[in-house]
């Protein structure tokens, strides 16, 4: 919607595939003008970066003010890097390279750099020499996988010129990521954090809606140590962030104001710019002494290994190389699960087998195989690493499975029909014996239902946009919960009772009246 004409331009005629190939999303107009404007704020703005050009929204912003800037843009597709060429053509000012940002011009450094980077997983297989340069260059350890964004932001800051200003737009999941410490850590060092704005908007005014946006704005000047974290919601509070980057050295409002050194990279961001839920709560306990949450079963090739009963016959596997096992989410409606849902499933054709090769001895499964192995399927990055390929993850079926995306709430379904999990779901097993003698599985379960639970699990979701929350199984195995063993025993009958009502009453769970009583009885012993 805030698309200038040679965004969108470029959006008509490359191919949403191309597009999604390069990470082309566009920066809406206002925000990169923010962007730019931070930028100014540098008195002695002379030479300033764009890694990752795009069009060049951000140089056309600046340049609307400031003409005698030396722009140097980085870009690595040839199709828009002609079409930003053919658009700056006359501007000797700006100089566009069409190389790799992340592999070079790590020796020189900028008054501003501004960006918005692509956003790619990043692993460390197949980017080893990227991930030793810039170990070396910033003396830091990458570990697994991250994503390229952040590795835009450690490198764009290591290229800082005294008094230099930095402005970028990423997704804020870094912010409550196990993948964004190191970034997290690398702006509390440097000391060049200033800013960071998480930008939850109900539209979508994002080019790409699929994640919400922060703004990160960082300064190496040496002025101040303090870091505000602001939210904004519509598009009427850019008017707030056009005043506190105007106002910058000086902080408008007092709250949500840290120095740098008080915050700890370790933690969920989340908790400096948004209201935790738990601290409604008191006699809070570690989600993980009641259960471990692993995530579900992964193939890395899903098509191949997974099975309807029309494949199975075409394919003549018999049921005994086949693990009764739920694919999609979206198969599973209600919080209970049993075999009934199961052979519903199962005769309605969905896919909900696992192919289980284990000491093939059977004709029709080696030929199944071989043709897997013709289509490359062995070469792929988790079957390549298993022996042999088509082994499938050792993991028992859950008692419980947590939904991985929520747009209304997390999901915890009970699994009493002993079904296999992909990743769709992650795996939920209780800790039976260790922690508590009495515990109790229903009591468990319907407290996993509650409003309660769901509110004090948010407090650790990552955010996407549009209401989109996602839990990685470290976020539920970090989180909190209530600690049932201190309900009064008669609560804990009454809990008992109702869960029995309504699990025998209606199999939907969601916004049913037991649980919102069960709830009742847990705000009543537990809420501050
Ligand atoms: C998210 S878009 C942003 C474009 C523009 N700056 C804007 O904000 O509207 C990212 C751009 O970076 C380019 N790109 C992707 N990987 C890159 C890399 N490693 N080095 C330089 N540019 C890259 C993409 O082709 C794309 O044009």
């Amino acid at each position: 919607m805030f698309n200038s004409s040679i965004e969108h331009n470029y959006t008509k005629l490359a191919s949403l595939e191309h597009r999604k190939k390069y990470a082309q999303f566009f920066t809406p107009q206002p925000i990169a003008k923010l962007m730019a404007k931070w930028l100014s704020g540098n008195k002695k703005l002379h030479s300033v970066l764009e890694p990752a050009f795009g069009l060049g929204i951000f140089s056309r912003e600046l340049l609307l003010h400031r003409q005698n800037l030396k722009i140097k843009g980085f870009e690595i597709d040839d199709n828009i890097f002609n079409a930003a060429k053919n658009y700056f053509n006359s501007a000797q000012n700006v100089n566009l390279i069409l190389q790799d940002y992340m592999c070079n011009d790590w020796q020189n450094k900028y008054d501003g750099i501004v960006c918005n980077p692509p956003y790619f997983k990043f692993h460390d297989y197949d980017n080893k020499n990227t991930i030793k340069e810039i170990e070396t260059k910033l003396k830091c350890h990458l570990n697994g996988f991250t994503n390229l964004y952040t590795l835009f932001l450690l490198k764009s800051i290591h290229q800082l010129n005294e008094n230099g200003r930095c402005a970028y737009t990423v997704p804020s999941e870094f912010l409550n990521s196990d993948y964004g410490k190191l970034v997290k850590k690398y702006l509390i060092k440097t000391k060049t954090l200033r800013h960071i704005i998480v930008i939850d908007f109900e539209e979508n005014v994002f080019d790409d809606a699929t994640t919400t946006a922060s703004l990160i704005l960082c300064a190496n000047d040496n002025i101040t140590d303090k870091v505000q974290f602001t939210n904004i919601e519509t598009m009427n509070d850019l008017k707030e962030i056009e005043n506190l980057i105007s106002i910058y050295p000086e902080y408008s409002k007092q709250s949500k104001i840290y120095s740098s050194d008080k915050l700890n990279h370790e933690v969920k961001w989340k908790q400096y710019y948004q209201e935790q839920n738990c601290v409604k709560y008191k006699n809070l306990v570690p989600f993980s002494n009641y259960a471990k949450v692993s995530r579900g079963i992964a193939t890395g090739a899903n098509e191949f290994f997974t099975f309807n009963l029309e494949k199975a016959k075409e394919r003549s596997i018999k049921e005994r190389f086949l693990l009764p096992c739920i694919c999609k989410s979206v198969n599973v409606k209600k919080n209970y699960f049993d075999c009934n849902d199961f052979e519903y499933l199962k005769t309605n054709n969905k896919s909900v087998f696992l192919l289980n090769a284990k000491k093939v001895d059977d004709i029709n499964v080696k030929n199944y195989l071989l043709k897997g192995q013709e289509q490359g399927i062995d070469k792929k990055y988790l079957t390549a690493s298993r022996n042999p390929w088509y082994s499938i993850e050792n993991r028992p079926a859950a008692p419980i499975w947590v939904s991985v995306f929520n747009r209304n709430g997390i999901r915890f379904v009970r699994n009493v029909a002993g079904v296999f999990n992909l990743t769709t779901f992650h795996c939920v097993y209780p800790k039976e014996q260790d922690l508590f003698n009495e515990f109790n599985m229903d009591i468990f379960f319907a407290y996993l239902l509650t409003d309660t639970a769901r509110n004090i699990f948010a407090d650790n979701s990552r955010e996407y946009g549009d209401g989109l929350q996602k839990f990685e199984p470290n976020d539920l195995n970090n989180a909190k919960m209530l600690d049932l063993t201190l309900l009064p025993p008669k609560d804990k009958e009454k809990i008992l009772f109702l869960c029995n009502k309504a699990k025998n009453n209606v199999r939907e769970y969601n916004d049913n009246y037991f649980i919102r009583e069960i709830d009742k009885i847990l705000n009543r012993n537990f809420m501050i």
